[in-house]
């Protein structure tokens, strides 16, 4: 069975503090973490500490950042650039509404990091909210088969979540766009909706924000992923 991604997006919060915090918590749950694909996102200053952590304490996790700058390298003061988190992560955010909304990412300026990710073999988990930002990747980019986060506007930090059952569709709809990516869903996710999304079809995984900073509600969330899985397996039997 393929392990469900979990991404913990810490947005622009998270001291060293409190990842040396988050990590000792999670570390205790080493097997359930390895049950599944779990990608911690810090913010930038921290993506080689964590990088650090998770090599030192052998811990299954996979660090990914939040952002990466739309220009392959240059006079670009305060800019970083893929190859540059590339050695300290494998996977990077692009495309948050956050940042589409009120940091002027546009779906060029996706389509552009996303090439610059694919040259520096880092995977992209693109954002989107609607059918025409992926329509519009593809007809930027051509195939794209990373991840695809699936997050609607009103969902995102409201604790009002797209039902599974839309959020499904909308899986749908991406993959009869790009059938090799993966899709995703992030909005107010927390342990008590988590299984109405981990049980859809089309859907692979959660990328959540607020509950995931603090380790212990985000461990809840990465045990509630493990027993659905086992219980998926048991029924299988
Ligand atoms: P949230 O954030 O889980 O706080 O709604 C989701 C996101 O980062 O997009």
């Amino acid at each position: 069975m393929s392990k469900k991604i979990l991404v913990a997006n810490w947005k622009e919060y998270g001291t060293k503090a409190q990842l040396d915090a988050w990590i000792n918590q999670i570390a205790l749950q080493k097997q359930a973490i390895s049950d599944n694909k779990v990608i911690l996102c810090p913010p930038l200053t921290l993506l080689s500490i964590a990088s650090d952590l998770v090599v030192n304490g052998g811990l299954p996790i996979s660090i990914g950042a939040q952002n990466v700058s739309r220009f392959e390298e240059g006079k670009y003061t305060g800019e970083v650039s893929a190859e540059m988190i590339a050695e300290f992560a494998s996977y990077v955010i692009v495309g948050h509404s956050e940042r589409r909304q009120d940091l002027g990412e546009t779906d060029a300026t996706v389509a552009k990091k996303v090439t610059f990710l694919n040259a520096a073999k880092l995977t992209s988990i693109v954002c989107v909210s609607e059918v025409s930002q992926v329509i519009a990747l593809r007809n930027l980019v051509g195939t794209y088969e990373d991840i695809i986060a699936y997050e609607p506007l009103f969902a995102i930090g409201t604790g009002n979540p797209d039902t599974p059952e839309n959020a499904s569709e909308m899986a749908k709809k991406i993959k009869n766009i790009f059938p090799n990516t993966q899709v995703i869903y992030g909005g107010s996710v927390d342990d008590s909706n988590l299984k109405g999304f981990l049980q859809q079809e089309h859907i692979s995984g959660v990328l959540v924000g607020n509950r995931s900073l603090d380790g212990s509600f985000f461990l809840e969330i990465v045990r509630q992923a493990c027993f659905l899985a086992s219980s998926k397996v048991k029924n299988a039997r």
